[in-house]
């Protein structure tokens, strides 16, 4: 390559470049075009326009001829990039495109456009309007896939099978209940999505290059025109604040994190080991050499993506901390990361309730691998209900485990004599300590597994997913 990085031609349609004796470079433009990443934030970045057009009009900047011609001639350039046309290499972003396209369709007109506006509050603007919808889209995606859980939960609702903790057989649950604890961690991300939307929808527009626009254009009008819920109190703030991609990604890595321990379960689960779940053929693969092999391939991709989103949420944060006031170039990339972590989980979320909604799963299998040491915290309430101390009666069940482990012989299986010999208050009603059935529904306080307490959770996952309740009218009478 040149010396000189090899001159682009002068022709590319630039939104600067008086002062320059020169054309960039073509490295530079390979570097700094961002056209390739943020074309799609084109019929954000129309709207805006129009409402601009509107707010300059309002400012006596443009007539009200002027003002229409232009929105018309950005409804011609949304119909031309609807019906498919491309950007040119040489457009550096998504502003200059449709600047140029808006120059073809009305003439010099359109560069009045751009009177007291500049890039860095139009692209914070089009990015927050697009975030605004992304959160919308991820809500629905989750939703889907929450209320594939609930269906399942309900086929499981009150199949026993052992929770874990360590990976180590704890206390006999219902299978609503393991479900169920992959359901509410999704609600607190919709909850995350909710507040991430709520920071975006503050409007940047008016704010210039940083130091505010020149004319007394309404931001008031703008705000409501383009549908946010506030507007921004500082301009050099406004420029540069990118909480909300930050707080997106965030809730994205998070999502990625849950959707990521569900798959595992369900992968483990899934294995011949366990045997709880059989996978579907929908969202699994097979393999080239070995003939029997079904792999859940949706759920492994979901369990790694989120290592990809974590990194996204690391590069931003990482750039922003760097940075000093205001708009800098390096903000460029915070729509490559937006973007990414998006646009992966809108492809995993269907995947993951797609996988999980053909997964059958196998009660005689779950049942069966429950033992009677899960039993041991309830043996010791047994004796706890009987007067003892809780250490005491651990200690007595305790050694009835070590007794039955060093026999090979499962505790309910042991001679009553071994029961009295660990302790006393031992009695024959101790083998309904021993059942599954009598553990879980024992555990009804809110929260725990017992069927009433499930039957509940059921109702309050189903009611989490009904629509908000309209607003009334404000002219209703009460
Ligand atoms: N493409 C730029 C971005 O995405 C638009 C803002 C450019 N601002 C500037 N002063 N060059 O951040």
């Amino acid at each position: 390559m040149a010396a000189d990085g090899g001159r682009a031609p002068m022709k590319a349609h630039k939104l600067w470049g008086g002062r320059f004796g020169a054309a960039p470079t073509a490295a530079f433009d390979a570097l700094n075009n961002s056209i390739g990443v943020d074309f799609r934030l084109w019929p954000y970045d129309i709207r805006l326009s129009k409402a601009w057009a509107m707010a300059l009009w309002g400012a006596n900047v443009l007539t009200l001829d002027e003002s229409k011609l232009l929105e018309r001639g950005l409804d011609a350039v949304a119909a031309r990039l609807d019906s498919g046309e491309l950007p040119l290499a040489s457009d550096e972003d998504v502003h200059t495109l449709i600047d140029r396209l808006l120059h073809e369709e009305t003439g010099d007109v359109a560069s009045k456009l751009h009177t007291g506006r500049s890039r860095n509050d139009q692209v914070a603007t089009a990015t927050r309007l697009w975030t605004m919808d992304a959160c919308q889209h991820l809500d629905s995606a989750l939703r889907g896939l929450e209320q594939v859980m609930i269906d399942q939960a309900t086929t499981i609702e009150t199949a026993l099978m052992p929770s874990y903790t360590h990976m180590q057989r704890a206390i006999p649950v219902f299978g609503a209940h393991w479900l169920l604890s992959h359901f509410w961690p999704l609600e607190r991300d919709r909850a995350r999505l909710k507040a991430t939307h709520r920071s975006a929808a503050v409007l940047p527009l008016g704010s210039g290059a940083v130091a505010g626009c020149a004319y007394p254009i309404s931001r008031v009008l703008l705000q409501g025109t383009l549908g946010f819920d506030a507007m921004s109190t500082n301009s050099i703030d406004a420029v540069s604040d990118r909480d909300f991609i930050a707080e997106l990604l965030f809730a994205a890595t998070m999502i990625g994190t849950h959707l990521s321990r569900l798959a595992e379960d369900l992968i483990i689960y899934g294995s011949s080991e366990f045997g709880f779940v059989q996978f579907g053929e929908g969202y699994t693969s097979g393999s080239s050499m070995m003939p029997q092999k079904r792999n859940p391939d949706a759920l492994e991709l979901a369990r790694g993506s989120a290592a990809r989103m974590l990194g996204d949420l690391v590069s931003l944060l990482a750039t922003l901390k760097g940075l000093p006031t205001s708009y800098n170039k390096d903000l460029q990339d915070d729509k490559r990361t937006l973007f990414d972590a998006t646009d992966t989980l809108l492809l995993v979320l269907p995947a993951v309730a797609g996988a999980l909604a053909e997964c059958t799963f196998r009660k005689e299998r779950m049942k069966a691998a429950l033992s009677s040491t899960m039993m041991a915290t309830d043996l010791a309430d047994y004796l706890v209900r009987k007067g003892v101390t809780f250490r005491d009666a651990h200690g007595a069940v305790g050694r009835l485990v070590r007794e039955s482990e060093a026999s090979g012989v499962e505790m309910q299986l042991l001679p009553f004599s071994s029961f009295t010999a660990a302790h006393a208050l031992f009695s024959d009603d101790v083998s309904d300590a021993l059942s599954p059935e009598q553990s879980v529904m024992q555990r009804e306080v809110e929260g725990a597994t017992g069927p009433v307490a499930v039957g509940a959770q059921l109702d309050a996952a189903r009611i989490a997913l009904l629509p908000p309740p309209t607003p009334r009218s404000g002219n209703a009478v009460v």
